[in-house]
């Protein structure tokens, strides 16, 4: 990938590596971390060099030129104004300019504008607007001219206020092991950045399901992972803290006709707490827990791992596949399990190109298994 912002603007760290170098340093990374739990192989997933990226945030930096996108300098301190950024996906790419320009051309959208955040699916780009200012109604009538110009879906946020012109949210597409995936992604909500690399990550999660009963997932997001293992299990319970993840997991489980998942809107530790019979919970009053017969437990935590109690509690399953965007927590964790698991396969998935972000998979199986 070439930009002419490398060594100045602060997203890419790894600009003065090729490609393959690039993955050869997060390799040889992998490889010395986790030498002490005996891992001796791992298979690699790459991504696409450049336009890799189904989402990405500008700042918005005003001057006497006008408008411009900017992104933070490697210092932090300063901003460098960018054009273009060659990391994100095509649709994003076309777009930047001319929204740029059409948002300048009108005072009541350029006006105290500080920030774009650029959401795209196979079938839409959802861009949402961030003013230091009120807006109100007068705001939607030219936020509406953008979406007919450029046909994107256009959201104006100010403080306490949400303004949606048609939809807060995208449909996308993924095709996982020959299968078609619909998706329903909110604007807000979490969701895996790269999507080669995490068609990748879920085609070798389901490839490793081996005589499978009922599945736990805890962060479940909006169901990326869940739908695609729906197929493989009997029965599948998900958690995720968010409930607008939660909301959007249930509409695409309709768009798929998949049915034997329940979701629930809940933190792992409480639902563990719940699992271990421990507290009761109102929310689960219609679930029974008893019904459930897990061989298998999913987990893909954010970057602070997976917490004491809840991994003491997983350790009673046969199966763990563990996503992680975080080695070092990922280590910490693994060191929680080595007694009863042992590390199966071991993925690295490059989801962060041009950064020092390693996403990881692990297949833990225990040890008598
Ligand atoms: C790395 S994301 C993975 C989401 C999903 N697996 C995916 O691929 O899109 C982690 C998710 O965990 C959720 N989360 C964070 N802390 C949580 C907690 N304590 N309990 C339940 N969910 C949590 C976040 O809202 C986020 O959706």
């Amino acid at each position: 990938m070439e930009c002419n912002y490398f060594g100045v603007c602060g997203s890419c760290k790894l600009y003065e590596l090729s490609y393959e170098e690039q993955v050869q340093k997060k390799q040889l990374y992998i490889k010395e971390l986790f030498e002490s739990l005996h891992v001796k192989s791992f298979e690699t997933f790459t991504s696409p060099d450049s336009h890799y990226r189904n989402r990405a945030e500008f700042r918005i930096w005003h001057d006497d030129d006008g408008m411009h996108y900017a992104m933070n300098q490697i210092e932090k301190k300063k901003v460098v104004l960018i054009d273009k950024c060659p990391k994100v996906v095509k649709k994003i790419d076309d777009l930047m300019t001319p929204l740029k320009r059409m948002i300048e051309s009108d005072e009541m959208l350029r006006r105290k504008l500080f920030s774009i955040e650029f959401l795209s699916s196979t079938t839409k780009v959802l861009v949402s607007m961030l003013y230091h200012k009120k807006i109100d109604e007068s705001w939607d009538i030219h936020a509406k001219k953008l979406e007919d110009t450029f046909g994107i879906a256009v959201i104006g946020r100010s403080k306490k206020v949400k303004r949606v012109i048609s939809d807060d949210f995208v449909i996308d597409e993924l095709h996982v092991n020959k299968n078609l995936y619909m998706y329903k992604i909110i604007e807000g909500g979490f969701s895996q950045p790269n999507s080669s690399v995490n068609a990748h990550m879920i085609e070798w999660a389901t490839l490793h399901v081996n005589n499978p009963k009922d599945l736990l997932e805890l962060y479940c997001g909006h169901g990326n992972f869940t739908i695609p293992f729906a197929k493989q299990f009997n029965k599948v319970l998900a958690t995720e803290i968010s409930k607008s993840s939660i909301k959007s997991a249930k509409e695409s489980c309709e768009m798929n006709d998949v049915t034997n998942i329940e979701f629930i809107r809940m933190s792992v530790e409480d639902l563990t707490s719940a699992l271990k019979k421990e507290r009761e919970f109102v929310r689960l009053k219609e679930i029974n827990l008893d019904d459930y017969d897990f061989s298998h437990v999913f987990v893909d935590p954010p970057r602070a791992g997976i917490d004491e109690k809840s991994l003491e509690f997983i350790s009673q399953f046969e199966t763990i596949i563990y996503i992680s965007c975080n080695p070092e927590t990922l280590k910490r964790d693994l060191e929680f399990l080595k007694d009863k698991f042992e590390i199966k396969n071991f993925a690295i998935f490059d989801q962060f190109p041009h950064t020092d972000h390693i996403e990881s998979g692990v297949i833990l199986q225990t040890h008598q298994a």
